[in-house]
């Protein structure tokens, strides 16, 4: 069966590119980390950490330094607290550009068909983004990494939303550019749209540059399921 983007109930946005341009923030955050503790972190290192929560993410980057299970659990809360005051930094003047193409007229355009719209992030962050970006009151429901302990690619953000919404999760599609997210959609039985390319992201129904080449299909996306 083949069905148009604006025939969904639901649809879930994750936060960090898909919305606005803030994963920079969070690869350059790490990176100074791990040069701090004297090792290379890499854009191919950091697509591992795309989706994942920061608790998770710098456990992954210790794995990629060599450094896993050297430190104590206080030394690790020390570390990701150091990498969050580094993100905050950069994000603190989050300018409305940075919202990545085409993303605010999605939004707008699916509240004018009258479709539910949730966001499903692992960012504890989230509220404080959106706000700067003036874009809270467009989401009928906001799920972030402050509301579940399971991080992508467990479904639960995703299902938390769906509920949240009251919509059945096979009705809800989900847009991501984390392998991790793309896998949660998947295990909550929603349909994943990768904003990425297949060469980084495998399993999505369908595969988007960004959000505003979903705007300018003149026959809006298609999804065969
Ligand atoms: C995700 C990002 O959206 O949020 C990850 O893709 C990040 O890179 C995760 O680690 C958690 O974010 P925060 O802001 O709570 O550290
Ligand atoms: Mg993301």
């Amino acid at each position: 069966m083949m069905k148009n983007l604006y025939e969904m109930k639901g649809i879930i946005f994750d936060l960090d590119g898909v919305i606005v341009d803030t994963a920079k923030y969070h690869y350059l955050a790490w990176r100074e980390l791990a040069d701090r503790l004297g090792f290379e972190f890499t854009p191919e290192h950091n697509e591992r950490l795309k989706g994942v929560s920061r608790d998770r993410s710098l456990e992954i980057l210790l794995e990629v330094g060599g450094m896993a299970g050297e430190f104590s659990a206080a030394e690790k809360h020390a570390m990701a607290t150091e990498k969050n005051e580094r993100y905050v930094a950069y994000i603190r003047d989050l300018k409305q550009d940075e919202m990545l193409p085409g993303s605010r007229e999605l939004l707008l355009e699916l509240r004018k068909h009258g479709i539910k719209i949730g966001l499903g992030s692992a960012s504890k962050n989230a509220p404080e983004i959106l706000d700067k970006l003036g874009i809270t009151e467009l989401f009928d429901v906001i799920v972030d990494g402050n509301a579940t302990q399971h991080a992508k690619p467990d479904p639960a953000v995703f299902l938390l939303g769906a509920q949240a919404m009251g919509i059945d999760p096979a009705d809800c599609i989900v847009f991501e550019d984390a392998q991790a997210g793309i896998e949660a959609a998947l295990a909550a039985g929603m349909t994943p749209i990768a904003v990425g390319c297949p060469t980084q992201l495998t399993g999505a129904e369908v595969y988007v540059k960004d959000l505003q080449e979903v705007l300018m299909c003149d026959e809006k996306p298609h999804l065969s399921r």
